[in-house]
């Protein structure tokens, strides 16, 4: 019989916040899969580290992020060969996905590729969007407000025009877009009630207010958090 493929989710960095049922599958799966950038070590694995036994058989994902190349359909072709290879010997496999599986998350890479063939489990993890808002103490929607969930590398005016319509946004992949997002957020007049916060539940976690941000560019996990004031017609 075929092993079955998990997708779970580990959460935005504090290993606290690993769901019950994640830390249980990492127990019990022989085999543990996860992405890597191509040098360097693994996010997901690290913050699952502790829950980690000793003497798993680990696939390490490694993943080129090579600007308009991605998906790198080829190397996931690779991984997703190799984790079948295990599932056909009958080992369930857990992927480990920083944050929710489903959100951004490169488990739907690997998702695609085996779901239709192997029974599969997505274990959904706690988000950045949760884990951002609750560090920065800042609610995200309320009543009948709308969230906006927008990547920054999206182009200027689409990433404007989808400001305007939102009540709430949640702005991720900030890293090198920060000049032109922090420039959209201004001319908007948004900048006073927006909030910055990267690596949100982790060591090094930063939180202040987007307009003491100086410099074009954040690291790679971190997140811009808006919420306009409730309109009385919107409610
Ligand atoms: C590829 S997406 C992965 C999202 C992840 N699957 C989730 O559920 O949150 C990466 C983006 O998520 C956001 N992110 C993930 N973890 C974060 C953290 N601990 N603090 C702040 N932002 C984070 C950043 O905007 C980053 O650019």
């Amino acid at each position: 019989m075929n092993g079955t493929l998990y997708g779970l989710g580990v959460g935005p960095g504090d290993p606290e916040l690993l769901t019950l049922k994640a830390v249980r599958l990492i127990n019990e799966c022989p085999v543990i899969a996860y992405p890597a950038p191509d040098t360097g070590d693994s996010l997901a694995r690290a913050i699952a580290a502790p829950h980690i036994p000793e003497g798993r058989h680990e696939i390490v994902i490694r993943t080129p992020m090579v600007a308009g190349n991605f998906p790198a359909n080829d190397v996931y072709d690779h991984y997703a060969k190799e984790i079948s290879s295990c599932l056909k010997q009958g080992k369930d496999v857990a992927v480990l996905c920083e944050g929710d599986p489903f959100l951004f998350g490169s488990f739907m890479y690997i998702f695609e590729r085996l779901a239709d063939e192997f029974p599969t489990q997505v274990i959904p993890g706690v988000s950045s969007i949760g884990a951002c808002a609750a560090a920065a103490g800042a609610p995200l929607v309320s009543r009948n407000q709308v969230l906006s969930i927008l990547p920054a590398p999206l182009p200027e005016a689409n990433l404007k025009a989808h400001i305007i319509d939102a009540d709430a946004i949640a702005i991720m992949k900030v890293g090198q877009h920060l000049g032109k997002v922090k420039n959209i957020i201004d001319e908007l007049g948004l900048t006073a009630g927006a909030q910055y916060v990267e690596h949100a539940s982790m060591g090094n976690q930063k939180i202040c207010a987007l307009s003491e941000l100086t410099g074009a560019k954040a690291p790679y996990f971190s997140m811009i958090l808006i919420r306009k004031p409730e309109l009385e017609a919107a409610l």
